[in-house]
């Protein structure tokens, strides 16, 4: 199937000066941080353009940013009301902050394990403990595990990741329902990373935390820097539920001068005038989600990848392959393709992360290369 946005050759990327062309030598190919080797969408390469020609350098007005962060919202079933809403810096700032509002120090702060290794450190950082639950086999919130361990820990703070990084499963609304009737019996605040919301692909549906009536004190944590390949343009928002304005009143002062200009800017001009591109590029991961099963099928079998609902990520359960707590040392070394270690996501012993986000050509030397690594195989 032809690509639409997925379609840049290795020498092109190889210019880019970003960590995920640059941290790894030349001849290794580069499947792994959450940067996509993506077209930019035109919108986005206007706005820059009149940026720099206009010498636009200065500090930011926020408040077109968290129009249009709204307006997705309410187009996916959920209010962003102004007055609950702030820029933040990026994504990770806002879950902290976030957390910090609604938790104090030493409360428990549950992650769902395995989950995008900030998360640990976050946690870590602000001075709240970590309570690790596990996912089920299957990726996906486990209403049960987790109802157990409210009950021994009590009362605190949930920090989900919706969808989720790295399994890429999206919670039904029954799921996150459960969930947060779950929390709430418990006394425990949700915070909802949304980063990944507009990376959904056909056959699953987005369901926003404060869709949910039952989900009014939690948090939520938005930017555009996922969706539309900005994470170099920092920026996002935060916003509560009916029932968070304490939440939101609790944030620092001054949360909002953190947050870029340019960030804001590009990811402004991404809302506005980059659906389109964005459909380009689902259609593109949908596309490549298929192609990458069929590559694991026909190449490398061992390999156990439940196909993604959302993201360009790939959570490989290498067990099967005997390479070690850490496969992607041996994926780096031997078939010289960087995927994302496994272990630092918790639960991760055994996988690696890949990042699907590239042309068909360059996942299918990727996966042949990795086949080729196999010691049975070479011969
Ligand atoms: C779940 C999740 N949250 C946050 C981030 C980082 O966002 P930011 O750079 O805006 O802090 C990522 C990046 O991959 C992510 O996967």
């Amino acid at each position: 199937m032809e690509r639409r946005v997925l379609t840049l050759d290795e020498a092109a990327l190889r210019r880019r000066t970003s960590i995920k062309w640059q941290l790894h030598d030349s001849d290794v190919l580069p499947l792994w941080v959450a940067e996509m080797d993506v077209a930019p969408a035109p919108a986005v390469v206007e706005e820059m353009a009149r940026i720099a020609r206009e010498g636009d350098f200065g500090y930011p007005v926020t408040g077109p940013y968290t129009e249009e962060v709204a307006a997705l919202y309410d187009e996916w079933g959920a209010q962003v009301t102004p007055a609950r809403a702030r820029p933040v810096a990026d994504v990770m700032a806002g879950v902290r902050a976030g957390l910090m509002a609604i938790t104090g120090p030493d409360d428990p702060v549950y992650i769902t394990v395995p989950v995008y290794p900030p998360f640990h450190a976050a946690v870590h950082e602000i001075g709240r403990r970590l309570v690790p639950v596990p996912l089920t086999s299957t990726g996906r919130l486990d209403p049960a595990a987790l109802d157990a361990a409210f009950a021994e820990h009590g009362r605190g703070a949930l920090l989900l990741a919706n969808p989720h990084n790295p399994t890429g499963t999206v919670p039904t609304r029954g799921e996150l329902s459960h969930v947060a009737v779950t929390a709430e019996r418990h006394g425990v605040r949700i915070v909802s990373d949304e980063i990944h919301a507009p990376l959904v692909l056909p056959g699953a549906g987005f369901t926003p935390l404060l869709s949910l009536p039952e989900a009014q004190s939690g948090v939520t944590v938005f930017s555009a820097a996922k969706g539309w390949n900005l994470a170099g343009a920092k920026s996002g928002v935060i916003f509560g539920g009916s029932e968070a304005s304490d939440a939101i009143r609790a944030l620092p002062p001054g949360l909002e001068f953190s947050t870029s200009h340019l960030g804001v800017r590009l990811h402004t001009a991404a809302l506005r005038g980059g659906r389109d591109w964005l459909a380009d590029l689902v259609h593109d991961l949908d596309a490549n989600r298929t192609l990458l099963a069929q590559l694991l099928t026909e190449h490398l079998p061992e390999i156990v990848w439940q196909p993604v609902e959302a993201t360009y990520l790939a959570w490989l359960d290498c067990r099967r392959l005997e390479l070690g707590s850490d496969p992607a040392v041996h994926f780096r070394d031997v078939a010289r393709v960087a995927l994302t270690p496994g272990p630092p996501f918790g639960a991760g012993g055994g996988f690696a992360r890949l990042n699907f986000a590239t042309s068909p050509a360059l996942l299918t030397e990727a996966i042949e290369r990795m086949a080729r690594s196999i010691p049975a195989r070479r011969e």
